[in-house]
């Protein structure tokens, strides 16, 4: 969702800026623009709706002999992409640029209240708003910083803003941040200070960050950065946080597009997340990084995971195995609907969230709940010093690396690694770990990573499998217990990166309505791994083609009886029934990119989808 950077410096600001803005993409956008300061306080905005290379052509005429600004990447919410909506937005003296992430609840009244008193807004957004009111406290005789602090206090809903400005004053950027509108974080170098929505666009500059928490104001002038709170204005003594990222996951190197890239990390992302987690003879789990409360998850009753998107469905993947090694009864929910629907909690709950980004709105709104009931929290993060690891007791951190492609990939089978490891921690600590032998169940964790390099050397099977099934406009893929929730995540990716309408189903559910849409225009994926609930997939399977359907099957490596049934298949390596979901999410990922690449799609930047979702 919206990508925010500034800078305050002594590089050239607007190669920065766009350098910053490049790296932003990834969290999907529809408009881009910058806003610079000159050396002659002159304030230049260019801005355009569209991607990157619509703004490096609008930009030649912006000046060069620029001393700080702002740039931002805009995912529209309020008025469709457009010059006029996207930011950075303006005043009517045409002295401060604003940009902002989140949602200005209010924005109505407080746009009606500055028609009236004669201001020019001239967009259709929320975010306009908030140069006009600064315009409105600065007449009054206040400061920038009293002027922006005083905004702040009038805007209702999660905002994240960054304000620049023509002035005499030091203070050149000014950054606040309410409620749980996306990151905002300061980042420091030799003679530079940047600020943005997160530390991709920082990393090639510097390792030392500051997170802004909600409530907080920067102020940034050329030889200092004061935090203040923004209801006290006491001022804050913030820690710099030191953070080794390697820049090199940024990257997208020999690959054609970061997805690829990421899809092929996939064997690595599951060794890091296990690293030094996971010991055979004797069988040991440590999880001693992530600070857990052993005495208060001995007295968990019930536990709740939660999340969006992929993440959901990876929680709905370790709800089965958490559940299997616990003997504790664990629900599932979608984050959005947890957080309205006043859910029973206790102290003795154990509320887990799965949340790659750290970031997602509605997941962070259901963790406040959880928070307020006085649930233990357990949350699931690829990155560390977000808004959910400071909400939560304790964090399991993924390691993957950052994650560029929109469409989750490794940190969707990250997750579900460390979902499986969480459970069988639970289970161990518990002693409840049914008939399963430990060390044998972690040797075949082991296992995981060289399975899928076996199925990533298929790869080139998918690009004639996908050029025929290119012309389908729906899909049906059924699975069946852990495999339910891998057919909704195929289901999920084939609509991100193709645009064509799929449904994940519980295999038993097709005599219930979807057996009616059967016939040779809806291709039907069955996830029929050879376990336990194969006969079950295997009798659907019968009941499909009996109908003259078009059956896709993913199946055990040597399984010949299928080849009556299927119109194509695709084999999967043998697996410990247990961890089969780690193999069978890949062929779909597989799938849904390559069908996104034949029709010519942005698979790394998928239309109106966002990597992070900051907004409600
Ligand atoms: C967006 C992304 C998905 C992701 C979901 C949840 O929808 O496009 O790929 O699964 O958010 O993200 P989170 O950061 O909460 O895991």
């Amino acid at each position: 969702m919206c990508g925010i950077i500034g800078y305050l410096g002594n590089q050239d600001t607007k190669n920065i800026l766009l350098n910053g803005l490049k790296k932003l993409e990834y969290r999907g956008y529809d408009s881009i623009g910058i806003a610079t300061i000159t050396a002659s306080q002159e304030l230049s905005i260019t801005k355009t709706s569209g991607k990157f290379p619509t703004l490096k052509k609008a930009i030649v005429d912006h000046p060069t002999n620029n001393l700080y600004g702002i740039g931002h990447t805009r995912w529209a919410t309020h008025g469709k992409p457009s010059k006029t909506n996207s930011h950075p937005h303006s005043d009517c003296t045409q002295k401060i640029a604003v940009v902002h992430n989140g949602i200005i609840e209010n924005y109505q009244e407080l746009r009606e209240k500055l028609t009236i008193s004669g201001h020019n807004i001239v967009s259709e957004t929320d975010s306009e708003c908030i140069p006009h009111i600064i315009e409105d406290y600065i007449a009054k005789g206040h400061s920038i910083s009293q002027a922006t602090q005083l905004t702040a206090s009038r805007l209702e809903g999660s905002n994240a803003v960054v304000v620049s400005h023509i002035t005499e004053d030091p203070v050149k950027l000014i950054a606040f941040k309410s409620g749980n509108a996306g990151g905002v974080v300061i980042g420091y170098s030799k003679n530079a200070t940047f600020v943005a929505s997160d530390i991709t666009p920082l990393i090639e500059h510097t390792s030392q960050f500051t997170y802004l928490n909600s409530g907080e104001i920067a102020y940034i002038s050329e030889n200092n950065v004061e935090f203040k709170s923004l209801k006290t204005s006491d001022v804050l003594q913030k820690e710099k946080v030191i953070l080794q990222v390697n820049n090199k996951s940024t990257q997208k190197g020999t690959y054609k597009h970061y997805m690829l890239k990421e899809i092929h990390e996939q064997p690595q992302s599951i060794v890091n997340t296990m690293k030094d987690r996971l010991f055979t003879a004797p069988a040991k789990i440590d999880l001693s990084d992530c600070n857990l409360d052993i005495s208060r998850l001995k007295n968990i009753e019930r536990i709740i995971l939660i999340g969006m998107g992929s993440s959901l469905h990876a929680a709905m993947v370790g709800k089965i195995w958490i559940e299997q090694f616990t003997g504790i009864p664990v629900d599932i929910d979608n984050a959005s609907e947890f957080r309205y629907r006043n859910p029973v909690i206790n102290e003795n709950t154990l509320v887990i969230s799965v949340c790659q980004s750290g970031e997602t709105a509605d997941t962070l709104g259901a963790m406040e709940i959880a928070k307020a009931k006085k649930a233990y929290q357990i949350t699931l993060t690829n990155y560390l010093e977000t808004q959910s690891t400071r909400l939560a007791n304790s964090y399991i951190h993924l390691r993957t690396g950052t994650e560029i492609g929109v469409a989750s990939t490794k940190t969707f089978l990250s997750s579900m690694a460390a979902l499986f490891i969480l459970g069988l921690f639970l289970g161990n600590e518990r002693k409840t770990i049914p008939n399963i032998n430990l060390n044998q169940t972690i040797l075949s964790l082991n296992q995981i990573p060289e399975k899928l390099n076996q199925l990533l050397s298929q790869e080139s099977l998918y690009t004639p499998l996908a050029k025929t099934l290119s012309k389908y406009r729906n899909f049906l893929i059924l699975g069946r217990g852990l495999n339910y929730p891998i057919g909704m995540e195929g289901a999920l990716k084939l609509k991100e990166l193709s645009y064509i309408h799929a449904e994940g189903y519980p295999a038993g559910e097709l005599k219930h309505g979807p057996i009616s849409l059967i016939d040779q225009n809806i291709p039907i994926i069955a996830i029929a791994p050879q376990d336990s609930l194969y006969p079950k997939m295997m009798t659907t399977i019968s009941e499909i083609a009996a109908r003259n359907g078009n059956i896709i099957v993913l199946t055990t490596e040597g399984n010949t009886e299928i080849k009556n049934f299927a119109e194509h298949i695709i084999y999967l390596p043998e697996i410990d029934e247990l961890l089969s979901p780690f193999l069978t999410a890949v062929p779909l990922q597989l799938l849904s990119y390559y069908v996104g690449i034949s029709k010519g799609y942005n698979v790394d930047q998928p239309r109106h989808l966002a990597k992070s979702v900051t907004v409600e």
